[in-house]
């Protein structure tokens, strides 16, 4: 027969401790992305590089508006490229820095459908967060009528 102990203020305080604590871990849990593996704080893993050979075609030139952007992919990488002056042609991985979302083309900017950051077209830059990086850039080039890997 087990006899009760009676609860001392120690132990009711312990027993608190502990709860707080777990609840601490619990809300910290829910902070990350399991996805993702991403803290929560605005600093995401680092997306993966984009790999294919050289010359591979990202895009026709005339899909990109000039002064606006567009979305692609090289493989299973989604991109984004923008052309902010005839011919000339820039290239982003479209993995959101934030927790990994892909990032859309908007005019003259990106922006994540997931939590709202947006990034300027031409520079890849942090306009607004919560992503506090700017987009990974991707060597491209002008080839005739194409948009080509480097
Ligand atoms: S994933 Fe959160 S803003 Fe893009």
């Amino acid at each position: 027969m087990t006899v009760p102990t009676p609860l001392t203020r120690r132990a009711l305080i312990s027993a608190g401790s502990a709860t707080i604590a777990g609840a601490g871990v619990l809300a910290l849990a829910a902070c990350s992305s399991p996805a993702t593996g991403g803290s929560g704080d605005g600093s995401g893993s680092a997306p993966s590089a984009p790999t294919a050979a050289t010359g591979t075609e990202v895009i026709k030139l005339s899909d990109i508006p000039v002064g606006g952007s567009k979305v692609s992919k090289i493989g299973d990488v989604p991109v984004v490229l923008a052309q902010p002056t005839a011919g000339n042609v820039v290239c982003f991985n479209a993995v959101c820095p934030h927790q990994g979302c892909a990032v859309g083309a908007a005019g003259k900017q990106y922006a994540c459908p997931c939590h709202g950051s947006r990034f300027n077209a031409e520079t890849g830059a942090v306009i607004n967060g919560p992503a506090v990086t700017g987009l990974t850039p991707i060597k491209v080039k002008v080839s005739g009528d194409a948009v080509v890997t480097v």
